[in-house]
């Protein structure tokens, strides 16, 4: 893993000469929607995380490769939260956004809501995640990615908020890092 220099920055993007040219935020957006059935269900009878998670991953995933042209692998998933349990004959509609790029990774934004599929009834959120892909070549490396080009003052701050996310990221793994070399130094032994 390489830290790169664009974490120093914090200005949002517009397109630059030489650069790859800029994607704004919705040229990628997409909403995955599904019917709950007793097979998505768990012990409890309600429906399992996972299933739930599966549409997270699959709907980010076609953000992600909408916005970087091409095929983008899961890096990473964090900060999962189901906020209300979602029920067999719930629609549960996935929407996911790219809120931020780096070099070759983007993190895309998912928020999942659920009504019932036969009332007209408003949409619950029932929760959220975000997750970075990395836009990947034929060989399976890392290759460049278009700046998000953020539109609305929403977008903005999911931008912001996702550069804070990104920083933590990268401390935490650089901190853990530290601490496993120092652990196995020799002069430890
Ligand atoms: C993701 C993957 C391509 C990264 O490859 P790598 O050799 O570590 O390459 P890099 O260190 O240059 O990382 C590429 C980008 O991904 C980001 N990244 C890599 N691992 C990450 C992680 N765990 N969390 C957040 N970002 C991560 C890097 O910060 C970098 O972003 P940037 O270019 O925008 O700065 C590689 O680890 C991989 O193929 N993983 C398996 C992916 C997969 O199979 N997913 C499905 C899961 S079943």
């Amino acid at each position: 893993m390489t830290d790169h220099a664009r974490d120093a920055e914090t200005e949002i993007p517009g397109d630059a000469p030489g650069e790859i040219p800029g994607k704004p935020t919705s040229a990628s957006r997409t909403t995955l929607s599904h019917i709950m059935t007793h097979a998505d269900t768990n012990l409890l009878g309600t429906v399992h995380g996972g299933v739930i998670m599966k549409l997270v991953d699959d709907a980010a995933g076609a953000v992600a490769g909408r916005h970087s042209g091409g095929p983008a692998v899961t890096a990473s998933m964090d900060e999962m939260a189901f906020l209300e349990p979602v029920r067999v004959g719930d629609l549960v509609h996935v929407k996911a956004q790219v809120n931020w790029t780096g070099r070759t990774s983007m993190e895309i934004g998912v928020r999942v809501l659920a009504e019932r599929w036969n009332e007209s009834t408003p949409a619950q959120q029932v929760g959220s995640a975000y997750l970075v892909f990395a836009a990947v070549d034929a060989d399976g490396k890392p290759r460049s990615v278009p700046p998000v080009l953020p539109e609305t003052d929403r977008d903005r701050r999911r931008y912001q908020e996702a550069q804070i996310r990104r920083q933590h990221r990268l401390a935490r793994r650089r901190a853990i890092k530290e601490l496993r070399a120092a652990e196995s130094s020799p002069s430890d032994a």
